[in-house]
């Protein structure tokens, strides 16, 4: 059944819009973006897509079909969105900030549909959000530019849900291309899309650990950068420089390490994003190993399996350098492969990391164009 007539199916009559959303690998620069740092995201193959149509009521009807009870409706009425329902406050939120920021939209049902895992690292909610926000924007000829959609999903994500992300997520699905990687600066909202090398290939893997951020380890690491910044006297992580390493130092921990991580990370975006323009895949390797030893022992946001999966990846003809991306706590890893290599690269890891970890990994890049075709 195509999408159209499953919804139709659900509401009986056709949906008046329809918008899609991909999720996003970040190749390097992690938990910078809520320091006002640098982050360096490429789009991923792997959709969101949301159909709906207009309502005369206040109601949303919203059936998902891959979260929750796939295929079941659930219901709330616009101005009584209310926390604690489960993916659904992904679309009561967006609601709820919508109506605040002005915006007139009526009820309407909805059906999401979505192809990137959950607790991946892959950013399965921001792309819902943008998606819902654009078929909202056409079906309700709402005036949105792609920078507003990504800070109202960034606004509904920690204010509804109670996880206090950055921008990068919402804002490389709703602006980024496919083929380049976005380099973000998350203070200036400035970015550039730089092409990826065509020697380069790239690898998601999956741990099969899923992570939850409301509530989670994530919100624990912003509070401690929040809590050094303040020490250290800067308004943000971002405005720590070399310099001040030795103040750095004599911060309590974990807070030193915490730092030290944001402190590198920056330099390793700037510095991936010269060899990106270089085409130097081997350099480009060494950064994602490092940054991954500093999400690893600094940042304390990997876990053994996503350990495992990097390291595996690293014995791999061909692989560059691998780490872990996204939120961590769980998740998947990046792998830079050469061109041609990335498939047989990951079935390898994906294999001996089943075998020794007993999880049940998944490759979600590059595509399995057999199971496609
Ligand atoms: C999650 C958040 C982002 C970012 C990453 C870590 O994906 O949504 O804002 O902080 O974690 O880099």
């Amino acid at each position: 059944m195509t999408a159209t007539s499953a919804f139709a199916a659900l509401f009986g009559r056709a949906p008046a819009a329809g918008a899609e959303a991909p999720g996003r690998a970040n190749l390097i620069g992690e938990h910078t973006d809520y320091n006002g740092g640098f982050v360096l995201p490429t789009p991923i193959p792997l959709l969101a897509r949301v159909e709906l149509a207009p309502r005369t009521d206040n109601h949303v009807l919203a059936v998902s079909a891959d979260l929750g009870a796939p295929g079941e409706v659930v219901e709330y009425e616009l101005g009584k969105e209310s926390p604690g329902r489960g993916w659904i406050d992904h679309v009561q939120g967006l609601t709820r900030a919508l109506r605040a920021a002005g915006h007139e939209v009526c009820g309407f049902e909805m059906r999401i549909a979505s192809c990137i895992p959950p607790g991946a690292g892959l950013s399965s909610s921001a792309a819902v959000g943008v998606a819902l926000l654009r078929a909202l924007r056409e079906a309700f000829g709402l005036v949105l530019a792609p920078l507003d959609l990504a800070r109202l999903v960034q606004g509904a994500e920690s204010e509804f849900t109670g996880a206090r992300v950055g921008i990068m997520d919402p804002l490389a699905c709703s602006v980024a291309r496919a083929g380049t990687a976005l380099f973000l600066d998350t203070r200036e909202l400035t970015f550039e899309h730089i092409p990826l090398p065509a020697a380069a290939e790239l690898a998601v893997v999956h741990s099969g650990v899923s992570h939850r951020h409301a509530g989670g380890g994530y919100n624990v690491r912003r509070a401690e950068c929040e809590r050094a910044a303040g020490l250290l006297g800067v308004r943000e992580l971002r405005d720590v420089v070399e310099d001040d390493m030795p103040r750095v130092a004599a911060l309590p921990e974990p807070l030193q390490r915490r730092v030290r991580h944001v402190v590198s990370e920056n330099v390793r975006v700037l510095a991936a994003v010269e060899a990106l323009r270089r085409g130097d895949l081997p350099e480009l390797g060494r950064l994602f190993l490092a940054s991954h030893a500093s999400q690893r022992d600094d940042f304390e946001v990997s876990i053994p399996e996503t350990d495992l999966l990097v390291e595996l990846a690293a014995e791999e003809a061909g692989v560059h350098g691998a780490r872990l991306t996204g939120g961590g706590f769980g998740g998947s890893v990046v792998i830079l492969a050469d061109e041609g290599t990335a498939a047989r690269a990951a079935a390898s890891v994906a294999a001996a990391y089943a075998e020794r970890s007993g999880r049940r990994p998944q490759v979600l890049l590059p595509e399995d164009r057999r199971a496609a075709a």
